[in-house]
């Protein structure tokens, strides 16, 4: 056995020979983020070590100093396992604390008839409770002012919840947090690769419902209100999501036909799913458009009314999983297209999630000068999605990137000095700088283009099959957390966005929580969005002739 002592945690745990330093870092409770799910890839997981620990670790089964240069003193936690005691070094900017999160979203105006009402009876005194017409409960005395309901938008990432007072429609509480799940695998892919073994299922099921649980605490302290006068929970987020929320086996969705196991649009036991409200309380799920298009679609569907319009209107949801309809004369056709991580601030040099520190803006000015600005004011530490978009479309816009995604070298004697002297070298390969610690290579750039390109043939594809050109479009919706810190110009000078959408486009928030307010203040829309997705005619970008060529051409900037 050896001990792993964490700093500057000071927690430290007993551990049989060859665990893992991350997972001596579970053990111990400590967090340690491992997005790539631990294949080797994405170095979020880099601990330091001092001299005298690295002699007790392996890596890849070898004695750490004869595999590596013995000054290094970083490795990555889930690679190197234990050979007798360390002291593991975690690293300093915890994410989770400061993570931005969007929490509200566009929203139209709605009759307030929940599913959940009561009925005083006199004569008994007691309050009946009923979800539609079925009893859930009889409680002693008037209990009418004490009926609530609660959302919970499950993201990737992140995780949105709000209490809601369902006698006036009123939000009452707000909290959120980062998804549990994303600490083992960060997108949907590694999820359902984790998720398809029993282990990992009871793993990000557990910890997912465990932290609900504690957002509806942390919502009923803050509102002074119990647990056990919430009556349902709205649980909106995408295919694998809600498969993961409810315990249900999401393997289907990794391989053809991606058919889910959860079609949504029904109610469920909170008590048997662990959850912690009423112990009569119901849970819904929205209805779900298909594996890879979510019950967070259909929520944005409603909130944004986009079934409802006769123009013609896009909803683009922008996250590592791009997913978008588009509502034409009635008809609404969806799709959704693998963007990858980028978009998270992943996979990429400097890339963090969107949290203190991170370069959310970033512009040149025509001298050749750059601004830039950062989450919370903060030093810049690292690159977030939103940023490194902006950057992509300034660097194009100024010529330092071609259209074929380029980074010129050498500078070039038409640019500002200021910008040629950011031009710089990174073992060998052209990199731009960003600040003198931060930089972006070439490979991060084919990284955007890669991203960019998949949402980019979404939209195609769907104009395509609808048979309208971009100039055709009224309304473009971006929805998500992702989206609403993007600007218009930085979408359209990288070619996200067609240029034709110019001066059309919206950015409607966090669509899925607003949408799932809807459903759980209006019993009616459900069965009005139950038809409507049946109706959803989704497009498999696979099946979509000539795609790879649509795809190759989106990649220019
Ligand atoms: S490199 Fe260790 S979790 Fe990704």
């Amino acid at each position: 056995m050896a001990i792993v002592y964490f700093q500057p945690e000071l927690r430290s745990v007993e551990v049989a020979q060859g665990t893992s330093i991350l997972q001596a870092a579970r053990l111990a409770g400590v967090m340690l983020e491992s997005p790539c799910n631990c294949v080797g890839t994405c170095a979020k997981c880099t601990v330091r070590l001092d001299p005298e620990s690295l002699k007790n670790i392996a890596i890849n089964g070898l004695p750490a100093l004869a595999w590596s240069d013995p000054e290094a003193t970083e490795v990555l936690s889930c690679q190197a396992t234990v050979l007798g005691d360390i002291r593991v070094e975690l690293p300093t900017g915890e994410q989770t604390q400061t993570l931005q999160v969007l929490s509200h979203g566009e929203r139209g105006p709605l009759d307030l008839d929940p599913c959940i009402r009561k009925t005083y009876e006199e004569a008994a005194d007691e309050t009946w409770v009923f979800a539609l017409d079925r009893l859930l409960a009889k409680e002693p005395g008037d209990t009418r002012s004490t009926h609530f309901g609660m959302v919970v938008d499950i993201g990737t990432t992140t995780l949105v919840a709000s209490l809601v007072d369902l006698s006036t429609g009123q939000e009452i509480a707000a909290a959120s947090a980062l998804n549990p799940q994303s600490r083992h695998a960060q997108d949907v892919l590694s999820r359902i690769r984790l998720a398809s073994e029993e282990a990992g299922l009871n793993l990000l099921h557990g910890e997912l419902i465990e932290e609900i649980n504690r957002l509806t605490g942390e919502l009923g302290a803050e509102a002074g209100i119990a647990a056990g006068s919430i009556y349902e929970m709205v649980l909106s987020g995408n295919t694998c999501m809600l498969h993961l929320a409810t315990g249900q086996n999401p393997a289907s969705l990794g391989k053809y036909p991606f058919a889910p196991s959860v079609s949504g649009g029904n109610h469920l036991c909170a008590d048997r799913q662990g959850l912690t409200i009423a112990s009569s309380g119901l849970v819904y799920l929205p209805p779900v458009i298909s594996g890879f298009v979510g019950a967070d679609i259909t929520s944005g569907i409603l909130a944004t009314g986009l079934h409802r319009h006769g123009d013609t209107s896009l909803l683009v949801d922008i996250g590592t999983n791009g997913e978008m309809v588009l509502s034409r004369g009635g008809r609404l056709r969806a799709t959704s297209t693998a963007a990858g991580p980028a978009f998270e601030g992943m996979n990429i040099s400097c890339g963090m999630r969107a949290s203190r520190g991170a370069v959310e803006s970033f512009a040149i000015a025509q001298d050749g000068t750059v601004s830039m600005n950062t989450i919370g004011g903060a030093e810049a530490t690292g690159i977030c999605g939103s940023g490194l978009l902006d950057i992509a479309a300034e660097l194009v816009e100024h010529g330092l990137i071609g259209g074929n995604g380029r980074l010129v070298e050498g500078g070039g004697s038409k640019l500002p000095s200021p910008l040629q002297e950011r031009l710089v070298q990174r073992e060998g390969k052209p990199a731009f700088l960003v600040t003198q610690e931060l930089f972006l290579t070439q490979k991060d750039i084919r990284q955007v283009q890669l991203a960019k390109g998949a949402v980019r043939a979404g939209i195609e594809c769907l104009l395509q099959d609808s048979g309208i050109a971009a100039a055709e479009v009224d309304r473009v919706l971006i929805a998500g957390a992702f989206g609403y810190h993007l600007r218009e110009k930085s979408l359209l000078s990288l070619g996200l966005l067609p240029r034709e959408f110019a001066g059309k486009i919206a950015f409607v928030g966090n669509t899925s929580q607003s949408g799932g307010q809807a459903f759980l203040l209006n019993r009616g829309v459900r069965d009005e969005m139950a038809a409507v997705v049946k109706e959803i005619e989704v497009i498999e970008l696979a099946n979509v002739p000539d795609f790879d060529k649509v795809f190759v051409r989106c990649l220019s900037f």
